[in-house]
Formats: structure tokens, C-alpha cells, sequence
């Protein structure tokens, strides 16, 4: 059994999404001991505080989720200079009723990839900000905004050898984020 158990967040729903690649293959370099489940956040309502005293099953799936692991990791896209509507949704739902917010006291890293040129810089600090209120402990470095470059990934879905290195390298700051801010 794993050691560490992550709830992965992927902000786009697209079938040939580039971050869920990202996270496929990102997750893949990490040790022994760590093991990583996605959380679905495509079925969840939009949020309602009219319904906190009668959460949809969806919601309450996606928070026993969160509520069980023991860190977080976001991959996501930047859409128009800030974070998916689909992420911010899943924050909403997981953050309420007041005072039973699934996310507060969890590690996480924020990663993602985008087309343009600032690689979801943009995004990675405006999901900064959000999870600094909800008391999600944001690793701070090393930062990683990536431009989709050919060969990023390979036909197997591992991280391509042009990017290894730098992804190697933040995974393992990202582990040791997390090993130190658990338990
Ligand atoms: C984008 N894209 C984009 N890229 C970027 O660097 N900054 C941005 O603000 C935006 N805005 C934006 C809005 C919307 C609605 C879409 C659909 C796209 C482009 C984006 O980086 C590209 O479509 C990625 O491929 C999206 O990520 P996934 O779905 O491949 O994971």
C-alpha cells in the first residue's frame, strides 16, 4: 500500500487534453510509495449554496476524495488568463458548508502546460491565490509554466527525453513538499 495517497485535479475535460497528458506522465516520475487518483470533476452541478445541507452525490464523491488523501496535485490549462470555470467549480463545491471545507491543511503542486506563450502563468497565480484562502499549502519552487513543444510526450505517454530532466527535477521537490508537509 502507498504511503502517500494524491488526489490529482485535471481543469480540462477535453478527450485530448494536454494537461491530463501532463499529469499521466508527470505522475509517472515519482517513487514507490506515492500513488495518484484523479478526481472527477466534470459530473459535479454548478455550485449552489442553496444545496450545502443537500450536496449532490457528486460532490460528496469528490470531497471524501480530497478528504482522503494526503496531498493534492493540480495540472491545468489557463483559459483567458486565469484558472477553467470546471476547476473553480470543483473548488466551490469542496470549500462549503462552512466550516466542513475538504481542502483546508493539504500540500499541494501546481502544474500546467498551455499552447501560448506564458504556459499558464496566469492561471498557476490566480489558483495561488484561491487555494491560499481555502489553507491549501501551495509549494512555492521550483514554479513550472510550460509551452507545448513537439516531443513534450511520447508515443507511451512518458514525459519526452527533452523534458525529463526538468520534470524529474520538479517531481522530486514536489515529493519532498509533500513528505514534509504531512503527518
Ligand atoms: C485557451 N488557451 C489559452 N492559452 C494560454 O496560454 N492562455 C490563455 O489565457 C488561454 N485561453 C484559452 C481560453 C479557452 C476557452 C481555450 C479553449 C483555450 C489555449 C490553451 O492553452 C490550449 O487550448 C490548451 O491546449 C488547453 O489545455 P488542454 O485542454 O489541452 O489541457
Amino acid at each position: 500500500m502507498s504511503q502517500y495517497q494524491i488526489a490529482v485535479l485535471v481543469g480540462s475535460l477535453r478527450k485530448d487534453s494536454l494537461n491530463q497528458k501532463l499529469a499521466t506522465g508527470l505522475t509517472r516520475l515519482a517513487p514507490p510509495g506515492f500513488s495518484f487518483t484523479q478526481v472527477q470533476i466534470a459530473d459535479l452541478p454548478l455550485y449552489n449554496q442553496d444545496n450545502d445541507d443537500h450536496p449532490a452525490a457528486a460532490i460528496v464523491r469528490m470531497k471524501d476524495g480530497i478528504k482522503a488523501a494526503d496531498g493534492l496535485l493540480f495540472v491545468s490549462p489557463e483559459y483567458n488568463r486565469s484558472i477553467p470555470g470546471v476547476l473553480k467549480n470543483a473548488l466551490d463545491c469542496g470549500s462549503r458548508p462552512t466550516g466542513q471545507s475538504a481542502w483546508a491543511g493539504k500540500p499541494a503542486g501546481i502544474i500546467g502546460v498551455s499552447t501560448g506563450a506564458i504556459g499558464t502563468a496566469m492561471a498557476q497565480q490566480h489558483l495561488r491565490n484561491v487555494l491560499s484562502y481555502l489553507d491549501v499549502a501551495v509549494m512555492r519552487q521550483p514554479e513550472a509554466y510550460l509551452q507545448m513543444r513537439e516531443g513534450m510526450f511520447d508515443p507511451d505517454g512518458n514525459i519526452g527525453a527533452g523534458s525529463r530532466a526538468y520534470l524529474q527535477n520538479w517531481m522530486d521537490k514536489y515529493v519532498a513538499w509533500i513528505q514534509k508537509n504531512t503527518g
